[in-house]
């Protein structure tokens, strides 16, 4: 499923990544150790990979965006690590592997998404990462605080957990899902964008179209893969939502609705890169493999 652009995009991602998490003194090992057990543990890196494609998408190198792919692994990390834990959806397994507050503990599970979420910063902010000017990496920043914060994924996290065993609508679904799980993913297209130090208003609005549509897609195929996939295939136990009683796109509309929508979604993202040449390819096949994905 993940072609040789995803494959080395990956690559690139992960040895940018994987030298962060050394300790800077032993009593703080276990520390670290927590972080990278959390980070280096095979995630698909889909938020990267959309920061390098539409780096390119503009023309300039993958490399740029370097800093931007880290940032949103790392909110990303933190994100699933506390989204495990016993007091939000108490899953055991993730990535294929314990969670992280069972392979530690909760204490050592909250301070490694705590220090994550700070790293992410610092690497937005590193000059080694990427060489833009200190307005676009203010801009960045900013976009990547407000992505992550209560108004974005922290606030669909909170809308989730008031959730559970209620029966929304689809536009109260659609609001939980733009927020906790499409915010991201839009900062992750915009910072791949602004890394280039080219982007013009008119492109970074098409691109925000673009991962307005494949971010919702995103939670729905989530959704989709929580009924009809199986855990050893996820990397996380199959069937979580249900048991749980969470609201999903399938519970609302039906698997073959759910799936229908995914797919327009799809095409609402493609249209918007119209605009855009073959450098857009990245972005154009990162839109089909979201909907395509079977984990
Ligand atoms: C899972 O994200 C959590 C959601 C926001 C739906 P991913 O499916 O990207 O998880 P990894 O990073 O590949 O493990
Ligand atoms: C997670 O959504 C969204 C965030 C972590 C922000 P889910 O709870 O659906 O993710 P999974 O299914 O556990 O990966
Ligand atoms: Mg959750
Ligand atoms: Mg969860
Ligand atoms: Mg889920």
């Amino acid at each position: 499923m993940i072609d040789a652009y995803q494959a080395s995009s990956q690559a690139r991602v992960n040895a940018a990544l994987d030298p962060l998490f050394v300790a800077p003194s032993p009593e703080m090992n276990r520390l670290y150790e927590a972080m990278r057990y959390s980070v280096m543990n095979g995630g698909k890196r889909v938020r990267p990979l959309l920061a390098y494609a539409a780096c390119e998408a503009l023309g300039a190198s993958a490399e740029q965006a370097n800093g931007a792919a880290c940032a949103v692994e790392l909110i990303h990390a933190y994100s699933l690590v506390h989204d495990d834990l016993p007091a939000m959806d108490d899953d055991d397994l993730r990535r294929g592997q314990p969670t992280t507050h069972k392979a530690f503990d909760e204490a050592y599970a909250i301070l490694a998404g705590d220090g994550l979420q700070s790293l992410a910063f610092s690497a937005l902010l590193d000059p080694r990462l990427s060489s833009v000017n200190a307005e676009i990496r203010l801009r960045m920043v900013t976009t990547l605080a407000q992505a992550a914060g209560p108004a974005g994924m922290v606030g669909g996290q909170a809308i989730d957990m008031g959730s559970v065993s209620l029966k929304l609508d689809q536009k109260a679904l659609e609001h939980m899902h733009r927020h906790k799980t499409g915010a991201l993913i839009e900062a992750a297209v915009q910072l791949g964008a602004l890394a280039s130090g080219r982007a013009q208003p008119a492109q970074l609005a098409a691109l925000q179209t673009y991962s307005q549509a494949i971010g919702l897609a995103f939670q729905v195929q989530d959704d989709i893969l929580d009924v009809e996939s199986d855990t050893a295939t996820l990397g996380k136990r199959q069937g979580a939502d249900i048991a749980r009683d969470k609201p999903t796109y399938p519970a609302l509309l039906g698997l073959d609705a759910a799936k229908a929508y995914a797919l327009e979604l799809r095409d609402q993202a493609l249209a918007a890169l119209r605009p855009f040449d073959a450098a857009a390819e990245p972005l154009r096949n990162l839109a089909r493999y979201i909907v395509e994905r079977r984990h």
